[in-house]
């Protein structure tokens, strides 16, 4: 039998967004195998309703369970905000979202206190990174938006020029008056868009990207339960639920690195 500490990390996401997630993964823990699950057949998830992300959720994680991954990263900030809590009390092994890593970093990077988060309809709806952002710095003035039309330009390339200019600067002109000094890039797809925020947001707006806050979330946990991997073959499987090839095609600018593989699986 392989030592517990060799066993892969699952992550899942309801398509090719976690993969900024897992790419941050990567980077932070070179000798960790990994095991990600895109749900390319129900995405998006950021436009339904609580109770299906729940229901989705869980089955991707019983999906990932059977693949004997000993830790679970939640890569979806849409299923973290609703999920987390239903599949940490469910699952045996120890689970991680991208909300509370990434509240934590925005709350240590503000100095004024005012901070404004971005995401999908659901993410905000749920008020998760509004709750995490008070417990991790009680007193903290929340600004919300939920930007829609982030995933798909993202999805698309159209990271740059007029059009994603004019709809960033559309979304975000009320958080430029608000004034805050951090804005939280509270969905995986926005890291594409950095360059269009920031410019929109206001270039003195710190933007915290939760996947490397979540990446030092997932080294903390696997360090506390004795469970990081040692020096060795790092595998990275890649299973979605359908169209492996816009995956690997849309999926290697997320990664920063061609896809060559990805396998379809079966979920009804
Ligand atoms: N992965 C989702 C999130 O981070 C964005 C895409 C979707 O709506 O499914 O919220």
């Amino acid at each position: 039998m392989r030592p517990e500490s060799s066993r892969p990390i699952g992550v899942f996401d309801s398509g090719v967004g976690g993969l900024t997630v897992l790419k941050a993964l990567m980077e932070r823990l070179p000798n960790e195998s990994t095991v990600y699950l895109g749900d390319t057949a129900r995405v998006p998830y950021g436009t339904k309703s609580a109770e299906v992300v729940r229901r989705y959720s869980l089955r991707n994680a019983e999906f990932l369970l059977a693949r004997d991954v000993k830790l679970l990263v939640v890569a979806c900030n849409t299923a973290s905000s609703v999920a987390l809590p239903s599949l940490a009390e469910r699952l045996g092994v120890p689970v991680v979202g991208v909300i509370e890593p990434g509240a934590r970093a925005a709350a240590a990077s503000s100095r004024s206190g005012r901070i404004g988060v971005i995401g999908t309809p659901g993410t905000i709806r749920s008020g998760a990174y509004r709750r995490a952002l008070e417990a991790a710095r009680p007193g903290v003035e929340v600004k919300a938006k939920s930007c829609p039309l982030f995933v798909p330009l993202a999805e698309e390339g159209w990271t740059e020029g007029e059009v994603p200019t004019l709809i960033a600067r559309t979304y975000l002109e009320g958080l430029r008056h608000d004034r805050i000094d951090t804005l939280v890039l509270g969905c995986t797809h926005y890291p594409l868009l950095r360059a269009v925020i920031s410019e929109a947001v206001g270039g003195q707006v710190a933007l915290i990207d939760s996947a490397e806050a979540t990446a030092v979330a997932v080294e903390e946990a696997l360090r506390a339960q004795g469970l990081l991997a040692s020096e060795g073959e790092a595998t990275h499987q890649l299973s979605v639920t359908d169209v492996p090839d816009r995956f690997a095609e849309v999926g290697a600018r997320f990664l920063g690195r061609p896809i060559l593989h990805a396998e379809q699986v079966d979920m009804p």
